[in-house]
C-alpha cells in the first residue's frame, strides 16, 4: 500500500500487520521540517507527529490514501477497513505548491470552489490563487462600488470556443465578502492559503463597464470574447484611489501574506500605466502584504520586492530572481492546464500547446531556492464553462503536478503511471472527479465542431 501514495513521501517503512480503520489518531507536535509529518501505524493505534497544522493535515491525507479509495467517499459505505502498519516520514519540496483557478472567465459557484479546495488538499497543494476579475467578469463584491458586480458581474453572451461565434446566453455570478471569508476559512482548515488576484491595469474591462470613468471611453461592455483586450485602466489619480479602496477591501477579507495584482498582457501600456502598477504594489507593501504580479511587471521601473509569477517562460523567472524578487514558476510551456492534453482532434476545444500527463509530471523549474518559492499550475477557464470541464482539464494532470511540487528526488513516469492508474484514479473516482481518462475523452467530454486555437 505504501508504494501507492501520491505525492510520493520522503520515506516509508512498511511493517507487518494492520490497524483497524477508523481508529483514533494520536496527534503530537514534533520538530520536523515545515509542513512535515511522521505517521506511525501499528496494530494498536496511529500516532501522527506534525511540525505544524499543515503537517497534521498532510498526514491525515496520507492516512486516507492508505485506507483506500473508500476513504475518499463522502460517507463510509464499507465496514472492516484497515490501515497497513508502517512508518511514513514526509515533508514538501517546495513551500508554494499552487494552483490558479480562473473564476472570472467562467464563474464557479462557492460550492464548486469549496470542492476544488478539497481536491487541492487531497493532493497536498497549499495555494489557491483565485483569479477574481478579468475582462469578462468581476466576481468580488465591493459594497462601496456596487456596479462592479451588478454590471461587471455578468455578460449577455460568451464566445463559443475560439471561432468568434457567440452562444447568446447570459453568464454571471459573484462572491459576497462572507462567501469569500468562508472559502478562506475552509481552505485554511486544510492548510491552503487563498491568494486573491485583482488584475490591473489590463484584464479590467468588467470594471470599466461598471465605472467607465476608470478608463478613457464613455462606455465599455463586459467582454463577451476571449483574447487580449486593448482596453486598459486610465492611470489617473482617481483610478488609483478607486483601486486602493478595492484592494483595501480585499485585504479585509483575505489574510494571505501575498496579494496578486495581475499586471499581465497590457498592449499599449505607457510609463504611466507602469507607475500605476508600482504605486498599487507599494500600497500593498505599506499594508504589510507582499504584492504578486505576472512577469510583465518586471518592466516597471523601481518595482519594490514582489513575488513574480513567471508565466511567459522560465527566463522571466530567472530575470526576476536576478532583480531580487521571489518567484513562483508557472510557465505556460509546461503547467497551463487549459492547454490541450493530446494532439488528438477529439480533445475538446483544443487551445495552446500539447501538455500531456507525462509532460506535466516531468516539469522541473529552471530556478532554485532561495529565490524560488515554488511552482503553480494554472486553470484558465475561457473554455471551461462547467465544473465538469474543469475536472477534465485539471485531472489527472494536477495529480502529476502535485507530485512534482511535493516530492524530491528523481521522477520516473514509468513508476508513476501505475501508481496513478491503479490507485490514484480510483481515489478520484470515489471523490466524483470527472478526470480525463488516460486514453482520451469519453464521448460526452468531447466538443465536436467547437473550434479551439492550438499552437
Ligand atoms: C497569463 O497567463 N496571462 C498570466
Amino acid at each position: 500500500m505504501f508504494d501507492t501514495l501520491l505525492p510520493r513521501p520522503v520515506s516509508v517503512t512498511p511493517l507487518p500487520g494492520s490497524c483497524p480503520w477508523p481508529s483514533p489518531v494520536d496527534v503530537r507536535p514534533a520538530d520536523l521540517p515545515a509542513e512535515g509529518y511522521r505517521l506511525e501505524i501499528d496494530p494498536g493505534g496511529i500516532r501522527l507527529f506534525a511540525a505544524d497544522a499543515a503537517g497534521e493535515s498532510h498526514g491525515r491525507q496520507t492516512l486516507r490514501q492508505l485506507v483506500g479509495p473508500d476513504a475518499f467517499r463522502a460517507a463510509s459505505i464499507h465496514s472492516g477497513l484497515s490501515v497497513p502498519c508502517g512508518v511514513v516520514e514526509d515533508h514538501p519540496r517546495f513551500a508554494w505548491r499552487g494552483c490558479l483557478l480562473d473564476v472570472a472567465r467562467h464563474f464557479r459557484t462557492k460550492a464548486e470552489v469549496l470542492r476544488f479546495v478539497d481536491l487541492l488538499a487531497a493532493h497536498k497543494l497549499n495555494v489557491l490563487n483565485l483569479h477574481l476579475t478579468d475582462d469578462q467578469g468581476w466576481r468580488f463584491d465591493v459594497p462601496r462600488f456596487p456596479r462592479l458586480t451588478s454590471v461587471g458581474g455578468w455578460r449577455p453572451s460568451s464566445m463559443t470556443g475560439s471561432g468568434g461565434a457567440q452562444d447568446g446566453r447570459p453568464h454571471g455570478g459573484f462572491y459576497t465578502g462572507d462567501d469569500l471569508r468562508e472559502i478562506v476559512a475552509y481552505a485554511a482548515a486544510r492548510a491552503i492559503t487563498v491568494v486573491p488576484e485583482i488584475d490591473i491595469p489590463g484584464h479590467a474591462r468588467a470594471a470599466l463597464a461598471a465605472y467607465p470613468a476608470l478608463g478613457t471611453s464613455s462606455s465599455y461592455e463586459v467582454w463577451t470574447s476571449w483574447g487580449i483586450s486593448t482596453s486598459l485602466l486610465s492611470p489617473t489619480k482617481s483610478t488609483l484611489d478607486f483601486f486602493r479602496a478595492v484592494f483595501d477591501h480585499l485585504l479585509e477579507i483575505f489574510p494571505s501574506p501575498v496579494i496578486a495584482l495581475g499586471g499581465d498582457e497590457t498592449p499599449g501600456a505607457t510609463g504611466e500605466h507602469r507607475e500605476f502598477v508600482r504605486l498599487l504594489a507599494e500600497h500593498l507593501l505599506a499594508r504589510g502584504r507582499t504584492p504578486m504580479g505576472w512577469d510583465e511587471v518586471l518592466d516597471v521601473p523601481d518595482l519594490p520586492p514582489m513575488v513574480i509569477g513567471s508565466w511567459q517562460n522560465e527566463a522571466a523567472g530567472l530575470r526576476a530572481a536576478e532583480a531580487g524578487h521571489d518567484v513562483v514558476m508557472c510557465p505556460e510551456q509546461h503547467v497551463y492546464l487549459d492547454h490541450r492534453q493530446s494532439a488528438h482532434p477529439d480533445e475538446p476545444i483544443p487551445v495552446g500547446w500539447v501538455h500531456t500527463l507525462e509532460d506535466v509530471y516531468a516539469y522541473e523549474p529552471a530556478l532554485t531556492e532561495p529565490r524560488l518559492r515554488g511552482v503553480q499550475a494554472q486553470v484558465w477557464s475561457e473554455h471551461l464553462d462547467s465544473v465538469r470541464r474543469v475536472d477534465y482539464m485539471a485531472f489527472p494532470r494536477l495529480s502529476a503536478f502535485a507530485e512534482a511540487a511535493w516530492s524530491s528526488g528523481p521522477r520516473d513516469y514509468a513508476e508513476f503511471l501505475p501508481r496513478l492508474r491503479d490507485h490514484h484514479l480510483p481515489r478520484l473516482d470515489a471523490l466524483g472527479v470527472e478526470y480525463r481518462p488516460l486514453d482520451g475523452p469519453l464521448p460526452w467530454q468531447t466538443r465536436p465542431g467547437v473550434p479551439g486555437r492550438p499552437r
